[in-house]
């Protein structure tokens, strides 16, 4: 996870404070083991790095989630834009983001 404002083509989706310097953080590789899925681990995460990014003066938290990880985002408070897009080799994907 590290700053980064969200793609510019979603500027008419998400706020437009987002985009400021600092304000949105971005998260990758979000991922539980097969063994602790569905435990609740990938929702502590997820919280965990709401107060990291809040802990760094951001305000935006967004990544890039793949389709079949979209209902686990939302549960967390994000909120898809669109459009869908494809990521060779990995699948649609969606941005989502979510005020911290
Ligand atoms: C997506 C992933 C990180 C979720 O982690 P997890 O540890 O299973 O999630 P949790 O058990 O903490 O679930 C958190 C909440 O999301 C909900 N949720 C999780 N997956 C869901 C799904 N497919 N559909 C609907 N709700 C889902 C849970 O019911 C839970 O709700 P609750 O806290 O209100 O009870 C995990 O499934 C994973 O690693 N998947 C493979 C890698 C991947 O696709 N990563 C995303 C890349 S963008």
């Amino acid at each position: 996870m590290y700053a980064e404002a969200p793609p510019a083509d979603n500027r008419d989706e998400i706020p437009e404070a987002a985009y400021a310097d600092g304000a949105s953080w971005r998260l990758r590789g979000m991922a539980t083991s097969d063994a602790a899925r569905g435990t609740g681990l990938g929702r502590t995460v997820l919280e965990e790095c709401f107060a990291v990014v809040r802990e760094n003066g951001g305000r935006y938290l967004w990544c890039n989630a793949r389709l079949v990880a979209v209902p686990f985002y939302e549960r967390l408070g994000l909120e898809a834009v669109g459009p869908e897009f494809d990521i060779p080799g990995i699948g649609p994907h969606y941005v989502m983001w979510r005020a911290v």
